[in-house]
């Protein structure tokens, strides 16, 4: 399988199948990994601020494994779509997956629609249910090992799938979702103004490590959170002090993180 993050490999030679993922508490990136290790002469790339928006030519497969936010796209993944430059797609098998908290609606339609305006055609998408992590909104109810079991399960035939580059149809976007999806978009960058950090804080710096949107600065050893935020809720669940809270109302609402996926490990892919 793959390197983290590299636009190539070893021994300086580009790798022939890319993944791009984007994520906030390791599901996305647990999916991406599993596919990458089933796929020979694969990379993964994390969608983050900053990065290289030129995607390589010439690849066998290129995938985006990334979570559902407002059911459809995080705001940083439809930018790199829109943005990202895409060489001609030629003979690219070209795959989407969505992690979801069961609601992925048009996560992948979206995918779809974004890429085609890049002249990208999707041949397959798929959505699968996880662990909800949206912390800033409920409780951390779910049992985090039997859920990452089940999603293990529903994951193999879709990994079945892109390793064999099948295909599968991709519905069309729900207009009026999309439309509740961009109207709870909008406010998001802001979220960091809603973060609060507590005197158990340790100036590990992690926090500032894990964010995608380097919204994060460390000042005297305490983070200090910009207006570029994107809700991955990162920050505030790998914290190992759990020092962050969000407007008061997330102390008792317990933290996730995947649990196949060690904190350091997502960091890395940022340095
Ligand atoms: C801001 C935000 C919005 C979310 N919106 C949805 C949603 O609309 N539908 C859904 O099923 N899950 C939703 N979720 C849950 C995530 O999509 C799900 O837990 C995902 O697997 C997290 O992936 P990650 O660990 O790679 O960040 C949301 C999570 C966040 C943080
Ligand atoms: S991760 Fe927690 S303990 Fe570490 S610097 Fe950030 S707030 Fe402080
Ligand atoms: S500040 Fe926290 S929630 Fe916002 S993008 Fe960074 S890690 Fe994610």
């Amino acid at each position: 399988m793959g390197l983290t993050d590299g636009q190539a490999g070893k021994w300086g030679r580009k790798m022939r199948n890319r993944i791009y993922f984007f994520t906030g508490t390791g599901n996305s990136l647990w999916v991406a990994k599993e596919i990458a290790s089933k796929t020979p002469d694969c990379d993964i790339v994390a969608i983050r601020k900053d990065m290289d928006m030129t995607v390589p030519a010439g690849l066998e497969r290129l995938g985006f494994v990334v979570p559902t936010y407002a059911w459809a796209q995080p705001l940083m993944v439809a930018d790199f779509f829109r943005t990202a430059v895409f060489p001609k797609q030629g003979r690219t098998y070209v795959f989407a997956v969505a992690t979801s908290g069961g609601l992925a609606f048009n996560a992948v339609p979206q995918a779809k629609a974004l890429l085609s305006e890049k002249g990208v055609s999707l041949n397959y998408g798929a959505s699968l249910t996880m662990y909800r992590n949206s912390v800033l909104s409920y409780k951390m109810g779910q049992d985090a090992a039997k859920l990452a079991a089940q999603s293990a399960k529903r994951a193999a035939p879709v990994i079945d799938d892109i390793v064999n580059k099948r295909d599968k149809r991709i519905g069309n976007l729900n207009k009026f979702l999309l439309r509740l999806h961009v109207d709870f978009m909008k406010d998001i960058p802001e979220t960091g103004s809603g973060y609060q950090v507590s005197g158990d804080c340790v100036s590990c710096g992690l926090c500032a490590a894990v964010c995608p949107a380097k919204n994060i600065t460390m000042k005297d050893g305490k983070p200090e959170f910009q207006r570029r935020c994107e809700r991955c809720v990162a920050c505030i669940q790998h914290c190992p002090k759990r020092a962050i809270d969000y407007k008061g109302e997330t102390q008792n609402r317990g933290r996730y993180a995947h649990p196949q996926i060690i904190t350091g490990e997502l960091a890395k892919f940022y340095e």
